[in-house]
């Protein structure tokens, strides 16, 4: 089990959320839809803003799991839907373990986080994520956290000229 202590991120901690947000799309090329090339485009005060919270938006949230040092070493989202009818529903985003920190529980313990904080927020009753299909096992992970998947769609997303299908994935939070 993991000794790291996970919080709320804040625009305070954007620098930080940058630079392993930027490492792990470099890292990981198919394992996310966003790219390292585009992302890193992005200015300081984008990932800011992401990180401030923001009334109208109260589904949104990212954790982090920092070491002792204070040492960002993984980190976790949630992007909320907000048109009436689909209110009840979130996108878990940007799951990512660093290599050195992976495979002692922190993933999980990120996720555990993560649903007990949807878990407050009244309005929330279903959360999805999307993962590459036969990609490091990720899949594997999610099913530990209790996410079931629904659905594939193939040539989801291309890279270097080749394409992938994404595994849809959901779980009830109630
Ligand atoms: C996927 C990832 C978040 C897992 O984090 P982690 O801290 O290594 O995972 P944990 O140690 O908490 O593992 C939790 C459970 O998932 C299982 N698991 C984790 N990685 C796995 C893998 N590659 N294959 C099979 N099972 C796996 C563990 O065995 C454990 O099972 P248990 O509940 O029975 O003990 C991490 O490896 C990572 O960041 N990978 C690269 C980025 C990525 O793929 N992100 C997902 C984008 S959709």
């Amino acid at each position: 089990m993991t000794q790291a202590s996970i919080r709320l991120l804040t625009p305070a901690d954007a620098g930080a959320y940058r630079a392993m947000r930027l490492r792990a799309l470099r890292e990981h090329p198919l394992a996310f839809t966003s790219c390292f090339d585009e992302e890193s485009q992005r200015p300081l005060a984008w990932s800011q803003a992401r990180l401030q919270p923001d009334p109208l938006r109260p589904h949104d949230f990212f954790l982090g799991a920092f070491h002792n040092a204070g040492t960002l070493v993984g980190m976790v989202g949630l992007l909320g839907r907000y048109r009436r009818k689909e209110l009840h529903n979130a996108t878990v985003v940007g799951m990512y373990v660093a290599t050195e920190a992976a495979g002692r529980g922190l993933g999980k313990a990120l996720m555990q986080a993560l649903l007990a904080h949807a878990r407050t927020l009244p309005a929330l009753e279903q959360l999805d994520l999307t993962v590459t299909q036969g990609e490091g096992g990720a899949q594997a992970f999610y099913e530990r956290c209790g996410f079931a998947a629904f659905g594939v769609l193939t040539d989801a997303i291309r890279v270097d000229g080749h394409h992938y299908a994404k595994v849809h994935m959901a779980l009830r939070l109630r």
